[in-house]
């Protein structure tokens, strides 16, 4: 075996479950392919830095998203579209350092790839080889086919997303719920088709009404990871500080929370405030003599 061949672990795609099945590796396409054939379903999370991901990653979580969600999530913008290449670049390197197992993807953000393929394949190449990440993903179903076909020939594993698009989010008015009535039911088994046929290894379906979503998880041979798409996709996934609590206000009706982690860090910043305002802290035991 030369130094750029696999190694035994990386040419097996795992038979045992993805959770505690591949220890010595990251997960991989063929892990996830392998996953839909036995019907394992498996969770996603958005991750956003190192020591988050990290924790995910101990935790046996599969995959990790550095979603351009950190607009919203982690870099205080309203939305996701002002989210730049240079801080995917940055995010994701941060996510892939934390981490040893889970396949790590990242969101090509608004603006990266919509111009070309090559302008896709540009961005992407920067996204492996500079943050190192496993997959890339991106947005639209027909209307991105030429731009996954480019990438998936050129290596780059992809994940596609389709249903409700965030980067649209002005052109949609909002973030509604996509695929009702049967026009565009039809369309979005459309895209989901395209997204395959052009070598997607996953598709992410966003904010679509469950049954529709049964319905093309049925149909594709990849995996299907909904977000809001209903119980009979192959994959869930969250956004972190939405399934941990961190979320200031409401949250998506699709969103189950875990934790209560704003709570918690709030009564914490509250006891030290107190401590420090009464003198309790820090105390003998903190103090350098
Ligand atoms: O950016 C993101 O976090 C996403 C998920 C909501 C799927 O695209």
């Amino acid at each position: 075996m030369n130094a750029s061949s696999p190694s035994p672990a990386q040419n097996q795609a795992s038979t045992a479950t993805l959770y505690g099945g591949v220890a010595n590796r990251r997960v991989t396409v063929r892990d996830l392919a392998a996953a839909k054939q036995r019907g394992e379903k498996w969770s996603m999370l958005t991750a956003y830095d190192a020591l988050t991901a990290g924790v995910f990653d101990e935790a046996g979580t599969p995959v990790l998203l550095v979603g351009d969600s950190a607009g919203n999530c982690h870099l205080g913008y309203e939305t996701t579209v002002p989210v730049t290449m240079d801080q995917m670049v940055m995010l994701a390197a941060a996510v892939v350092r934390g981490t040893k197992r889970a396949m790590v993807v990242a969101d090509l953000p608004f603006g990266a790839y919509q111009e070309s393929p090559a302008q896709a394949m540009h961005n992407a190449a920067r996204l492996m080889k500079e943050a190192g990440v496993g997959a890339v993903k991106l947005e639209g179903g027909e209307r991105s086919a030429r731009a996954i076909e480019l990438l998936v020939e050129a290596g780059v594993p992809v994940m596609a997303h389709i249903g409700l698009t965030p980067q649209s989010v002005h052109a949609l008015g909002g973030y509604p719920v996509q695929g009702r009535g049967d026009e565009a039911a039809h369309q979005l088994l459309r895209d989901a088709k395209a997204v395959q046929q052009a070598g997607a290894f996953a598709v992410v379906l966003e904010a679509v009404p469950a049954e529709l979503a049964r319905q093309v998880t049925e149909q594709l041979a990849v995996p299907t990871v909904g977000i809001g798409a209903g119980p009979d996709c192959d994959a869930q996934v969250l956004v972190w500080t939405d399934f941990a609590g961190m979320t200031a206000g409401r949250v998506p009706k699709f969103v189950k929370q875990y934790a209560d982690l704003r709570a918690v860090l709030g009564g914490a910043a509250r006891a030290f405030a107190e401590d420090v305002r009464g003198g309790a802290f820090p105390a003998p035991e903190h103090t350098f003599h």
